[in-house]
């Protein structure tokens, strides 16, 4: 059985009729089943650590909250979601954390206010924060000068990415938070998003070194996320025990180093939601341009903004909308959405040229189905051309 089937007449046991009928399209749909069986695999951590940029959808972060899943914030407005979704601002370790390279006024105020922990991705926050806060502690998020990324835009490490700081930097920066009395109690590296394991499995190395630098006021280590999603059925899952067992010798040896225990945190957000989710949206042209074939949604990428940011492939179906199963032949489509620009196709590469996708034959009224969108789907979203959200 293929992984995302190409003809579906259900969501999570639902009939896509149904959904269409009662929320409209588009619509996005989560199965939090899917996000508690992710949850699961990734146990074995001392913290799981939702990096809620690829979905912070509040039922999903209740959901999160439930399941004892802590949480990542990168702005005031993740930080407002985190505690509109029932987070508790002080515990031990953080139920939220904020992760950033700069401090705008608004956040700098809410953290201070609420003794919200920072995990400080330039030296300026230090100060920043220091001169706010001193005496308490930090962590730090170190670019350790190398990275992978599922594209050139998602590389988060080495000398062309924004982010972090410069590993050459690290002693200067305990130098900098000690004139605030600040303790350097955590590192964190994360090296970009959709990267493999063996890009992955080195950054743990990095960052115990990193530690080491810093001495025995670290307590903590963050693997960061970036964990691939399969999102072609040729995809494989990747092994996490052998990912934790990476890290988890790594921390050990660092731990031995010390001579006092160090916590491990994963931080992901495409592994945690993005197979949970789906973009239910409606064909309403089908239409020829010379020697290509048209589908045209009622969603484009003020919907989901993926494809033409990254070229990234989304797997998509179509479902009746009588809600039959029955067989129909394929054909080789384009897919595009509503807007007014020749970008918006959801079937395109990195150099953003078109390409088809085989899909069975479809006539407007029925619907198409984007899978794998529940990650930095609905997050990314805009109202261009005064579309309204998703629902
Ligand atoms: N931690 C940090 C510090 C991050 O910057 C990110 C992602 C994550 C964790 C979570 O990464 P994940 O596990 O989801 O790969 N919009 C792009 C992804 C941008 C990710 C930005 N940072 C996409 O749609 O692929």
């Amino acid at each position: 059985m293929r992984r995302y089937p190409k003809l579906i007449d259900e969501i999570a046991g639902i009939p896509v009729r149904d959904l269409a009928r009662d929320f409209g399209t588009p619509t996005y749909i989560y199965d939090a089943a899917t996000i508690v069986a992710r949850i699961a695999q990734l146990r074995r951590f001392d913290v799981i650590r939702y990096a809620q940029k690829a979905n912070s959808n509040l039922a999903v972060l209740d959901l999160m909250r439930r399941y004892a899943v802590l949480v990542d914030a990168v702005s005031a407005g993740e930080i407002q979601r985190a505690l509109a979704a029932g987070y508790p601002v002080a515990g031990e370790p953080p139920p939220v954390v904020y992760t950033a390279d700069i401090f705008d006024r608004e956040t700098l105020d809410l953290v201070v206010a609420h003794g919200i922990p920072v995990n400080c991705g330039s030296p300026e926050m230090i100060d920043q924060y220091g001169e706010r806060a001193p005496g308490g502690a930090i962590t730090l998020r170190v670019n350790p000068g190398f990275g992978h990324g599922h594209s050139r835009k998602t590389n988060t490490g080495g000398e062309h990415s924004k982010h972090g700081i410069w590993h050459d930097e690290i002693e200067a920066c305990v130098a900098r938070a000690a004139r605030f009395d600040l303790r350097v109690s955590g590192v964190h590296v994360h090296i970009g998003s959709g990267a493999d394991m063996e890009h992955l499995a080195a950054v743990a190395e990095a960052c115990c070194g990193f530690a080491r630098r810093i001495g025995p006021s670290i307590t903590t280590i963050s693997a960061g996320g970036g964990l691939p999603t399969p999102y072609r059925d040729e995809d494989a899952h990747v092994d996490i025990d052998a990912y934790f067992e990476i890290w988890h010798a790594a921390r050990l040896r660092l731990a031995r180093d010390l001579g006092h225990p160090v916590r491990l945190e994963i931080e992901p957000g495409r592994f945690l939601v993005a197979e949970s989710g789906f973009l239910l949206t409606e064909l309403r042209a089908v239409k020829r341009e010379g020697a290509n074939l048209f589908y045209l949604l009622d969603a484009g990428f003020n919907a989901l903004a993926r494809p033409i940011l990254y070229g990234a492939y989304q797997p998509m179906a179509i479902a009746a909308a009588d809600g039959s199963r029955a067989e129909r032949p394929f054909v080789d489509v384009v897919v595009g959405g509503p807007l007014c620009e020749s970008g918006d196709i959801f079937t395109q590469n990195e150099r953003g040229e078109v390409r088809s996708e085989r899909l069975p034959e479809a006539r407007v009224g029925d619907f198409l189905v984007i899978g794998c969108a529940g990650a930095y789907g609905f997050v990314m979203a805009s109202n261009y051309n005064n579309e309204p959200a998703c629902a």
